[in-house]
């Protein structure tokens, strides 16, 4: 079984070693849907400007359509000494129909079909991560109706710092997850471009029409210069760029839910069947998924930077360096998808220790800075307020009681001005009521925050079948 890569200038078989060093069917066989679609295209475009008839066409595409399903039910034999999923299926089309098969590969190159399998697949990756994204806000976004009354300590430096809404915090992750989004689609831009044609790097003789198999692709756009399309890997670089920032949010928000779900903290209980047990110690509730969704972040990142430190060396073109892309990028695509595909059930099915996180939630003077804000409106420059309140928060430390647990002449011992409404700001509840300003925690703004995003992740309802298209 030659491949028909080699041509008639070969004097030797390939060394057997080379073969295993060079394949790539073992994990480039992933893109055999997206190579059957992009030569039927091929095949239709040559037909279309008169370098196959019709009826060969028709042929190529019958066969590549039944190779198609061979493969995806498994019957087809892979074998290094074909390299790769393009010598695979061509060879079979040629097994099939003889000098019309040898005729599929006209006005085209390998570089440039890898390059439009890729992209095909980068795209319907991007899609399927896309919704996985938005499930997962969704499952923030449910959560906030019945976590609606919670308050939690917010931290900084992962001190006790100012108290927020449950709702508050998770659309916060609702709003890294949308940039997320926004990220992707920006990148598939850059994915949603056709290749095909470029051939080798130089571009053809024959009179291909690209811009027909561009649209029989569903690409917006064809690429400009082949030069550049034979050696471009940006799109792959820029979606694992994404991902790794999508990994590097799961991971914050796993190492979050990790320190909340310790008897430390006591915030949350996780879901049972998103937990493991100790083969030794019988009482433990492991939370691995979260774990492993932590440190699975950094295979997404150091695939990103193999990739960056790939093609930083290539002079222009194709190189076969490249081939090395796809572990890489295939890697990426899959531990995302399932960190996210856990992910949404697990936000879903955790439940918040209302008890316990009220019983501590005095602790921390949470309220100091609703108290100092109290003093600027009346008047007081912010340092002096701000000092005046540090003092405070001593004294209540000192009795180890509540800012509103001070009686008012030890206030008033401090600043004269005080009086009896500071009692209407302290306490956290009081203290989150407090807030009045633009995206924060006021109990208003988490409202309208959250009726934003209900009317964003539940679509308007589909237009009526029967409407003509405008
Ligand atoms: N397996 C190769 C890759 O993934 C396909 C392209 C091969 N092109 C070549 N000129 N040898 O990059």
């Amino acid at each position: 079984m030659a491949t028909p890569s080699r041509s008639g200038v070969f004097s030797k078989a390939t060394d057997r070693r080379v073969e295993r060093f060079t394949e790539s069917i073992s994990f480039d066989h992933r893109l055999y849907a997206h190579d059957i679609a992009g030569s039927i295209a091929h095949a239709q475009m040559l037909a279309k400007v008169g370098l196959l008839s019709p009826d060969e066409a028709q042929q190529i595409e019958t066969a590549l359509t039944e190779i198609g399903a061979q493969i995806a039910a498994g019957e087809m034999p892979f074998s290094i000494e074909l390299e790769d999923i393009h010598m695979h299926i061509e060879t079979a089309l040629i097994e099939r129909l003889g000098d019309v098969g040898r005729k599929l590969h006209t006005a085209r190159s390998r570089n440039d079909q890898v390059s439009t399998d890729l992209r095909l697949w980068v795209r319907d990756a991007i899609d399927r991560i896309d919704a996985r994204l938005l499930d997962l806000q969704r499952a923030f976004v449910e959560r906030c109706e019945s976590d609606r009354d919670v308050i939690l300590p917010g931290y900084t430096h992962l001190q006790r710092a100012q108290p927020v809404l449950a709702p508050h915090y998770w659309l916060a992750y609702c709003e890294k997850f949308e940039r997320d989004r926004r990220r992707l689609a920006d990148c598939r831009r850059r994915v949603n471009i056709c290749s095909l044609g470029v051939a080798a790097l130089a571009g053809t003789t024959l009179p291909i029409d690209r811009h027909d198999v561009a649209q029989r692709l569903g690409f917006a756009e064809v690429a400009n210069n082949s030069i550049d399309v034979s050696s471009d890997r940006d799109f792959v670089l820029e979606t694992v760029f994404c991902l790794s920032l999508i990994a590097a949010h799961l991971s914050t928000w796993a190492e979050e839910w990790i320190l909340w779900s310790t008897i430390e903290f006591n915030f949350l209980t996780l879901p049972h069947d998103f937990c493991t047990g100790s083969s030794i110690m019988p009482q433990k509730i492991n939370p691995d998924v979260l774990e492993l969704t932590r440190g699975k972040s950094g295979r997404v990142i150091g695939s990103l930077v193999s990739l960056l430190t790939l093609i930083k060396g290539l002079p222009l073109a194709y190189n076969r360096d490249l081939q090395e892309d796809k572990p890489q990028l295939f890697d990426a695509v899959d531990t995302v998808e399932i960190c996210l595909e856990l992910a949404a059930p697990l936000v879903a099915g955790a439940k918040l220790n209302r008890e316990a996180i009220r019983a501590r939630l005095d602790r921390g003077h949470l309220d100091a800075t609703t108290l100092m804000e109290f003093l600027i409106r009346q008047g007081m420059p912010q340092r002096t307020a701000h000092h005046l309140v540090g003092e405070l928060v001593g004294k209540a430390l000192a009795k180890g009681c509540r800012l509103a647990d001070l009686p008012l002449e030890e206030l008033q011992s401090s600043h004269p001005d005080l009086d009896s409404r500071v009692y209407d700001i302290l306490g956290v509840e009081k203290a989150v009521s407090a807030f009045t300003s633009y995206g924060s925690t006021a109990p208003r703004e988490v409202e309208r925050q959250l009726q934003y995003w209900k009317a964003k992740i539940s679509p308007p309802p589909a237009p009526p079948s029967a409407n003509p298209p405008s």
